[in-house]
């Protein structure tokens, strides 16, 4: 206890305040909702819901029916499209809710960006795409939509347990000026508000996600940046192992949540 209090008396001297408010809950958040695990989305305000709720006036479904178009149109030196290979992209459903998973080849963990690039350099011989790109967002969520609602169910065991372990000291490793970790804020404070933000669990189940205050979709990788700037700390590449690994450990915190790909968050 007193070590929180230090901690946070540390933060407000930096103008981060958290504030506690007691909020009306629904209580029951059906789906979104399983044991102690809550999605963003019951943090989120109800006009945000509302465009995630409705794939007609969620904006990021431009990005995903570009990407649909482009699952069929061949690309690189091979003349190959996704479609060649994996036929409909329905025939993916439940792939999304279980990555990353570890990869021979690479002898480390893969996410979907990278799953998709390594597809379209090894497979298509062609340009991988770059990471918070349109063209991989978009890609990203297709793939991702096709497992939505089902639970997230990654795997930690065998050789993916190292890169699992790794990731947690991440998430609980003190970082920035103002010293905070993954879970001070997502753990220790979710349900409070963060300025203009109420802290939610930080769960990665509905990325890519399209972001109101970016006007955009965004990668997971993006959003953890975010959240290293916001302690002033130096945030990593997208891609890199650090943030992979990280995605695995939170990806499996989030087990049990079902994909909610593309979630539309403020
Ligand atoms: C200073 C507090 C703070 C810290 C530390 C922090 N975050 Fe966040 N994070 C936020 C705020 C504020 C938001 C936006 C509101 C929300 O969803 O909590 C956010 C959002 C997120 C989201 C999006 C959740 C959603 O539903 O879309 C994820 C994922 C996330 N953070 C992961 C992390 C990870 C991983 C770390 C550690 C590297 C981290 N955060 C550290 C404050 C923090
Ligand atoms: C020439 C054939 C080929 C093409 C073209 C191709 N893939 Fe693949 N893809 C594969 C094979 C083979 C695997 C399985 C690799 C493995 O498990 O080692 C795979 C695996 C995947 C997976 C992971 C599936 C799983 O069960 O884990 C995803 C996602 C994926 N591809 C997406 C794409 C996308 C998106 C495109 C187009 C940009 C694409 N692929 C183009 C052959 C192809």
């Amino acid at each position: 206890m007193r070590h929180r209090t230090a901690v946070l008396a540390g933060a407000v001297g930096l103008g981060l305040g958290f504030v506690g408010i007691a909020f009306t809950e629904a209580g029951d958040w059906g789906d979104y909702q399983v044991g102690d695990k809550r999605s963003g989305y019951t943090y989120a305000q109800p006009e945000t819901q509302a465009m995630q709720d409705d794939d007609f006036e969620n904006p990021a479904f431009l990005l995903v029916d570009l990407a649909a178009e482009q699952w069929t149109i061949p690309d690189g030196t091979a003349g190959k499209a996704c479609a060649d290979c994996h036929g409909d992209v329905e025939n993916l459903a439940g792939v999304g809710a279980s990555y990353p998973v570890y990869d021979e080849g690479w002898g480390k963990m893969m996410n979907i960006e990278q799953r998709i690039n390594e597809c379209r350099t090894e497979n298509m011989q062609a340009e991988p795409l770059k990471y918070d790109s349109k063209g991989l967002l978009g890609m990203t969520a297709l793939v991702k939509l096709q497992s939505r609602g089902m639970p997230m169910n990654v795997a930690i065991d065998g050789p993916a347990a190292p890169f699992y372990e790794k990731g947690k000291e991440f998430y609980f490793q003190r970082r920035g000026q103002l010293d905070l970790a993954c879970a001070s804020c997502h753990e220790d404070h979710s349900g409070e508000q963060l300025r203009a933000n109420r802290l939610s669990q930080g769960q990665p189940n509905g990325f890519p996600t399209y972001r109101l205050k970016w006007q955009n979709m965004g990668s997971l990788h993006r959003r953890i940046k975010g959240c290293n700037r916001q302690v002033r700390a130096e945030p990593y590449k997208s891609g890199s192992d650090e943030y992979v690994n990280l995605e695995l450990f939170i990806s499996h915190r989030a087990n049990g949540l079902p994909v909610e790909t593309p979630s539309v968050r403020n």
